[in-house]
């Protein structure tokens, strides 16, 4: 029984007692990210499920201000059931606490929740039978922002297809919430020189000042 679950059983046992005025709300995120985050762990509509260590169903505020949506689990991430905890992960840990944030007051998820072999690009039977749970985090959580990190993010929750380049930092619309693609951390870290990392970061820092821009 994981945290969530614990406290709901004992809500239960206080009411069984007479404690009338504690209520379950059925609308309560918590509750509602908790079910989602089960069913993944207990997902196996696609071949991932087979070759996973681990599934990382995302984590964060239950209200935050942005909900950051990367690609899949790495290698890290599939070892420790956590999204974004590796290399592109302390990239990522520095933007949000440069936007003024920290990791436990954003959300970061995934567009697949299992890791591909070799970290290939999902496929897309794969996406398919995935997203449903990120649009369903998205609905529970109401994020003021979505921030989609690299192409596979942007073209998967838009069902569009551009090079990111392009679509960088403009702003497109996921259910009435902004959504604001840029470029994955891995890129950044890819690049070969030091001019095209400065050149790569600054880029991701424009795109999140217009997410801060329109927090406030
Ligand atoms: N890259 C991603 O897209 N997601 C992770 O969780 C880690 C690395």
């Amino acid at each position: 029984m994981n945290t969530v679950e614990t406290f709901i059983e004992i809500l239960k046992f206080y009411k069984e007692m007479g404690a009338e005025f504690l209520e379950l709300k059925q609308d309560d995120p918590g509750l509602l990210l908790n079910q989602i985050h089960n069913e993944i762990k207990q997902c196996t509509k696609c071949d991932l499920h087979k070759t996973k260590s681990n599934y990382v169903p995302g984590e964060g505020s239950l209200r935050p201000d942005v909900f950051f949506i990367g690609e899949g689990p790495g290698e890290t991430e599939d070892r420790f059931g956590r999204p974004f905890i590796g290399k592109a992960g302390q990239l990522l840990d520095k933007i949000i606490l440069k936007m003024g944030y920290t990791r436990e007051s954003v959300f970061i998820g995934n567009i697949i929740k299992c890791r591909p072999p070799n970290n290939r690009t999902p496929l897309k039977d794969e996406v398919e039978a995935c997203i449903p749970y990120l649009k369903s985090q998205i609905e529970v959580l109401k994020p003021k922002v979505l921030v989609c990190l690299g192409k596979v993010a942007f073209d998967n929750l838009m069902g569009q297809s551009h090079p990111i380049s392009k679509v960088r930092g403009q702003r497109f619309d996921y259910q009435n919430i902004p959504v604001i693609p840029t470029f994955h951390p891995s890129y950044i870290l890819h690049q070969r020189s030091k001019q095209e990392i400065s050149g790569a970061k600054w880029k991701v820092w424009e795109d999140m000042q217009k997410v801060l821009e329109i927090i406030r």
